[in-house]
């Protein structure tokens, strides 16, 4: 089972503020949902709130040490390899072969000891806030695919989305 981060990523690292996005991106919402469809997604307890709700049409697995606070609507985990066993059951299940790593900031840390690849959203723009994604990526990581998208209706800023994948050891 293939597990994948997917992030979107200030020039300066920034991924989060006062709990939620620092940008409107639509164009990047809607890749989002493209690429994690159907499957199962794992994240930790402020990003489920920050949601607001278990996403649509995805095993929504949720990382928190109280697992009381959490509607049954959604699957808890004690930690992100729980959660990731957890998730690899849903992809079986599913006919998904990989997990998506939805966030936030700790949990892309960990995850990225362990991540095969990253579905990078550049957004180009320096964004204020406190929670932060690891920049620049480890020399382990090469990045595949580049494609850049100017802000249409609905986009604070120009953005690429960028594929990386582990280098070969
Ligand atoms: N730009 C992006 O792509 C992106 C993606 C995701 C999130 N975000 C943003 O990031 C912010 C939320 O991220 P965050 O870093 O503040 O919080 P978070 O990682 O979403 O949630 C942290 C919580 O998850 C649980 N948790 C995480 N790791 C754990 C572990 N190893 N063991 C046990 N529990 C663990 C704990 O929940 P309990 O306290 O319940 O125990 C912890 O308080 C929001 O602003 C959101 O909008 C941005």
């Amino acid at each position: 089972m293939r597990v994948a981060i997917i992030v979107a990523v200030a020039e300066n690292g920034v991924i989060g503020r006062d709990g939620g996005l620092p940008w409107r991106l639509s164009g990047d919402l809607r890749r989002f949902r493209a690429l994690t469809i159907g499957k199962p997604v794992v994240m930790g307890r402020k990003t489920y709130q920050s949601i607001g709700r278990p996403l649509p049409g995805r095993r929504n697995i949720v990382i928190t040490r109280n697992s009381a606070r959490l509607s049954g609507a959604v699957e808890a985990a004690p930690d992100l390899r729980a959660a990731l066993d957890r998730a690899a059951i849903a992809a079986a299940e599913l006919g998904a072969d990989e997990v998506f790593v939805i966030g936030g900031a700790g949990v892309y840390r960990e995850a990225l000891t362990m991540a095969d690849i990253i579905h990078m959203t550049e957004v180009h723009a320096a964004a204020e806030g406190a929670v932060t994604f690891p920049l620049p990526l480890a020399a382990e990581w090469r990045e595949v695919s580049r494609e850049r998208r100017s802000a249409g209706d609905g986009d604070d800023h120009d953005y690429s989305f960028v594929t990386f994948e582990r280098a070969p050891a």
